[in-house]
């Protein structure tokens, strides 16, 4: 079987683009459950309801990260959907959870679990190591197929926890940094791991913002506001992951970036 993931989606123009490429990548890849990365996709900046609601057209499961709380009023909405995931590894006195073991329409069962990383973020996670430990301990033995989204900055720590996790899921891909990363490889004991699935966003900008206004922000050193790009020619970048269902051990894995609005 072969599950998709895309890297974090960014605004209506990122939302869109996803939602005219998922069905047609779904086709490409013979792709039976897939897997995005929503915390940008609320203007730039965690999501919404409606936001979830659309990706959930197209996407089996939407993951969160450090922008997971960044729309005000989305705590009080996330309990109303079990698809989509914050980062485990936050304080259990937050709304939503951490992971979910989903039904896949082409039979079985996908484990889905959203960590933070620790180096070089914000510091309101605990151990991500620790966490996905005692999830997996948690996870019903019939469940072989997990997928890991690691949110996190730096690639060291990815790499690491695609080591720490080979052989007990099926794929670690990363999220956060909008920069796909060219490390894409199957473990000694089959757990797919690639550092940063990269962004769903806008080709011409900084991670989705304008240039300009990053630039500014950078050469000036002064806050400056950072609008999204919503038009133009947009990315959709991220992984498909071929595995073996009855082990749960991953076969191949094929990073993509895709174009929309040439
Ligand atoms: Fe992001
Ligand atoms: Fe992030």
């Amino acid at each position: 079987m072969t599950l998709i993931f895309l890297g974090d989606i960014v605004g209506k123009g990122g939302r869109n683009a996803v939602k005219a490429l998922l069905p047609e990548l779904r086709r490409e890849f013979n792709a039976q459950f897939a897997v995005v990365n929503g915390e940008n996709s609320a203007a730039g900046s965690g999501i919404t309801g409606s936001c979830a609601r659309e990706l959930l057209e197209v996407a089996d499961v939407v993951t969160l990260g450090d922008h997971a709380w960044d729309q005000k009023g989305f705590e009080n909405e996330i309990n109303l959907f079990d698809r989509v995931i914050r980062p485990a590894n936050y304080s259990d006195t937050q709304p939503g959870r951490g992971y979910g073991v989903f039904r896949n329409p082409a039979g079985g069962e996908v484990a889905v679990i959203a960590l933070q990383g620790k180096v070089f973020m914000r510091d309101s996670a605990y151990c991500p190591f620790e966490t996905v430990e005692k999830i997996l301990a948690s996870l019903p033995a019939s469940v072989k197929t997990v997928l890991v989204d690691f949110h996190s900055e730096a690639s060291s720590e990815k790499l690491a926890m695609g080591y720490f996790l080979d052989g007990k899921v099926t794929a670690v891909i990363g999220t956060h940094t909008h920069i796909q990363t060219a490390d894409a490889r199957i473990l000694a004991n089959g757990t797919a791991a690639l550092s940063d699935a990269g962004m769903c966003g806008a080709e011409y900008s900084v991670l989705g913002r304008e240039v300009d206004a990053v630039l500014k922000k950078f050469r000036s050193g002064m806050p400056v506001r950072l609008p999204v790009v919503e038009t133009g020619k947009i990315r959709v970048d991220g992984a498909a992951v071929t595995y073996d269902h009855i082990t749960g051990r991953a076969l191949k894995i094929v990073p993509f970036s895709r174009y929309v609005g040439l």
